[in-house]
């Protein structure tokens, strides 16, 4: 099966798609995780996507469908996983196309839904694995050992650019303007399941199993 996670900035779409990529081999194409690594080659374009990322602002629709593009004729696992995409109309319209295109079909769509209080919360209190990806949080999620990463050891434990208060107010901002229309239009294609986001992390992921068994 194919699915969209889609939700806010922090609504834990990260977290539940690497738990869909343990569980039933899926594969995540997180559009924000494929920016991040064009940001450390160091070229022009990626020092550029770099400001507009660290703004909180949303990189142009023709960059982001065409690294969609590059994977989605790619290995399919147990299914794929939009992790962060689309976040505009024309994204989705670009994933219609693109899925059609190749034969696909779009299974489900699943809002995770958060108020702005929490998401503030979990954002400043994130931190993640430099090496491996792994996403913690200082409250919900520490590591076992202070400052080592349970996965792979590493102490390269970092926060992100556009982790801060005036970024994530941006992101927001950017999120109710541009990409909550989503929420009409695959509602109205009879496609959105919405689960609650606030819940627990495993309750949440039993929601979205539950979502998936039924697509
Ligand atoms: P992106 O990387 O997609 O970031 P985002 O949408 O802001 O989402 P986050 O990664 O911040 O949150 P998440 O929902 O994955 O939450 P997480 O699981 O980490 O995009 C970054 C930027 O890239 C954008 O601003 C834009 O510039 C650009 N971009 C990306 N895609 C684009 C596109 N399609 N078009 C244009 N531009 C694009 O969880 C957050 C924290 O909460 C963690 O610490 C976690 O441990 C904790 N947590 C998670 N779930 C729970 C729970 N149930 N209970 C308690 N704590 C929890
Ligand atoms: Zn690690």
């Amino acid at each position: 099966v194919n699915i969209i996670l889609l939700g806010p900035p922090g609504a834990g779409k990260g977290t539940q798609a690497k738990r869909l990529v343990d569980e039933r081999h899926m594969v995540q194409l997180s559009t924000g995780d494929m920016l991040r690594e064009a940001k450390t080659s160091g070229t022009e374009m990626g020092n550029r996507v770099a400001e507009v990322m660290a703004r909180g602002e949303l990189v142009t629709d023709e960059i982001v469908i065409g690294l969609i593009e590059e994977k989605i004729t790619g290995p399919a696992g147990g299914g794929f996983i939009f992790d962060g995409f689309p976040r505009t109309l024309k994204q989705a319209d670009a994933l219609a196309a693109l899925m059609n295109r190749t034969g696909q079909t779009l299974d489900a769509v699943i809002e995770m839904q958060v108020d702005d209080a929490a998401l503030v919360a979990r954002i400043t209190g994130r931190f993640t694995c430099g090496n491996c990806g792994e996403v913690y949080h200082e409250v919900t999620k520490p590591t076992k050992a202070a400052g080592v990463c349970d996965v792979c050891g590493s102490s390269d434990l970092r926060k992100r650019a556009d982790d801060n208060e005036d970024a994530l107010k941006q992101r927001l901002m950017e999120y109710y303007k541009k990409t909550s229309p989503l929420i009409g239009y695959y509602y109205a294609k009879h496609q959105l399941s919405t689960v609650d986001g606030l819940a627990e992390m495993d309750t949440v992921s039993e929601a979205i199993a539950s979502v998936l068994d039924k697509a």
